[in-house]
């Protein structure tokens, strides 16, 4: 009892030694650092703003770079405001909304854009501790418990690794930020230096929803079974589909991405992870975004769990369950069943993600199977989603397509021919292109004339 009081104070202490202000705290990251910034909700705006002030004043920083996935409007108002990106230089894995635009930007400027690194997620902290050897952290973290732990809460995903990496760590300790338990915590000795900075989480505005999202999300809605293991990815379509799920049955999650969607999942007892081969019972995700109800529900859910992505996103561990259905977007697919699903318009739209990952692991588990869902057209119905040839990188190859959904049904690759696979894909496409695509697979010689 004395000995853990005693603990207590140490910590406590620990804790005390460590608190600075957030300018004093940047004042750790050197010039020539290669710094991992936490992603999403996981971002420390103070510590972000307090950066780009240094960065600002012309106090002598240079050649830092930034490396992170999922960039949001805090980093975008601080450290990627674009008169910065020259001291501190992005490198993202995964573009957002803010490095389409510092793209565009530069590109009018015929200066080089945004720089990236194109990764599958569960390589991501592989890639940044051995490959990149970042050697700071910025991160959000909550409130320290009685043991010296802070977690990581919204975001295990690579942050998790860079902090068992050996890197500066300097955190930010929010109180919006909840105490999630699993493979996410950080012990206060480990730390460099600690900012108190109390700001509700950031909320990812719900995706607008048109009928055809919802025609989309029931028919993927009818492709799974009660029981089945769910990873739902980024999106309109996502959320279409768990609110299609409200009559299932014990389902249970192994997901990348919290979402609201599948909140909403748990707490109603739809999802009670029952069926779960692998951490039964428990709701088991990487990094969550979403809006206030997601975070209510991770801040008093004792049955969520964060883990780093090297494990979450590992195909062999997906598999440890049986019956995983994934659920993820893609921009084009090809009549061979290739899918881009990260660039647009030529140009990096969002990145690969865990797209892979999870189509990979939920073939590989027993009864599994993953979706892929678009609509039939883009830009008000003028361009075709299935395609002869892809317009940007595969992110799915063909042997890996496996379930494949536009508004006009769904088509299983699996076992098909390329002919077949052409004759099920132009099916899915909107009536207006598929003469032409057919046109396309003759010249190509996948099909036969008729
Ligand atoms: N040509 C031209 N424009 C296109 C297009 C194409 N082939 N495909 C899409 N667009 C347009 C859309 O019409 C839309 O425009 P709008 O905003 O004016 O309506 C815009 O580009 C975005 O497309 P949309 O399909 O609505 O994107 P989304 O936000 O639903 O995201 C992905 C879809 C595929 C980009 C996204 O899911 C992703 O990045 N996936 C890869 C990573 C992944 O799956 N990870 C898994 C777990 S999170």
């Amino acid at each position: 009892m004395q000995r853990k009081s005693l603990q207590m104070v140490d910590h406590v202490a620990a804790y005390r030694d460590r608190l600075m202000s957030a300018a004093e705290a940047v004042g750790l990251v050197a010039s020539g650092a290669k710094v991992a910034m936490a992603l999403g909700a996981g971002a420390p705006p103070a510590i972000l703003q307090a950066l780009a002030e240094r960065a600002r004043s012309g106090g002598g920083l240079h050649d830092v770079r930034l490396y992170y996935m999922l960039s949001t409007a805090v980093a975008a108002r601080t450290v990627l405001a674009a008169d910065l990106n020259d001291i501190l230089r992005p490198v993202s894995i995964f573009h957002s909304g803010v490095e389409r635009a510092l793209d565009a930007e530069r590109l009018k400027a015929q200066a080089p854009a945004v720089d990236f690194i194109p990764a599958a997620f569960q390589h991501v902290p592989r890639l940044l501790c051995e490959h990149v050897g970042v050697d700071t952290l910025i991160a959000t973290v909550s409130p320290m418990d009685a043991d010296g732990w802070f977690s990581l809460g919204t975001n295990a995903d690579y942050a998790h690794a860079v902090t068992r990496s050996g890197a500066k760590l300097i955190l930010e300790v929010n109180r919006h930020m909840p105490f999630v338990r699993g493979e996410c915590l950080v012990h206060v000795s480990q730390v460099a230096a600690l900012v108190e900075h109390d700001a509700p989480l950031l909320e990812l505005p719900q995706a607008e929803r048109t009928e055809t999202d919802d025609r989309i999300g029931a028919i993927i809605a009818g492709l799974i079974d009660d029981g089945a293991c769910l990873q739902m990815g980024i999106g309109a379509l996502p959320d279409a589909v768990c609110e299609r799920l409200a009559g299932h049955r014990h389902l249970g999650i192994h997901t990348e991405m919290m979402t609201s969607g599948l909140a909403r999942l748990v707490a109603s007892g739809v999802v009670d992870n029952s069926r779960k081969r692998m951490h039964a019972g428990k709701t088991i995700y990487t990094f969550a975004l979403g809006d206030g109800f997601l975070y209510d529900f991770l801040r008093t859910s004792p049955d969520v769990e964060a883990h780093p992505v090297e494990y979450v996103n590992d195909p062999a561990v997906i598999a440890r369950n049986d019956g995983v259905v994934s659920v993820n977007a893609t921009v084009q697919i090809d009549l061979h069943g290739a899918c881009n699903s990260e660039h647009i318009r030529g140009r990096q739209f969002s990145a690969t993600g865990g797209q892979l990952d999870f189509v990979r692991g939920a073939y590989a588990s027993k009864g599994g199977r993953s979706i892929l869902a678009c609509h039939s057209t883009a830009a008000g119905g003028k361009i075709s989603r299935i395609v002869p040839v892809l317009e940007g990188p595969v992110t799915t190859p063909r042997t890996d397509t496996h379930i494949v959904v536009t508004e006009y049904g769904w088509a299983d690759l699996k076992g098909k021919t390329l002919a077949e696979r052409a004759h099920a894909l132009i099916g899915l496409a909107h009536p207006d292109f598929r003469e032409g695509l057919e046109r396309d697979a003759v010249a190509a010689g996948v099909i036969g004339r008729r």
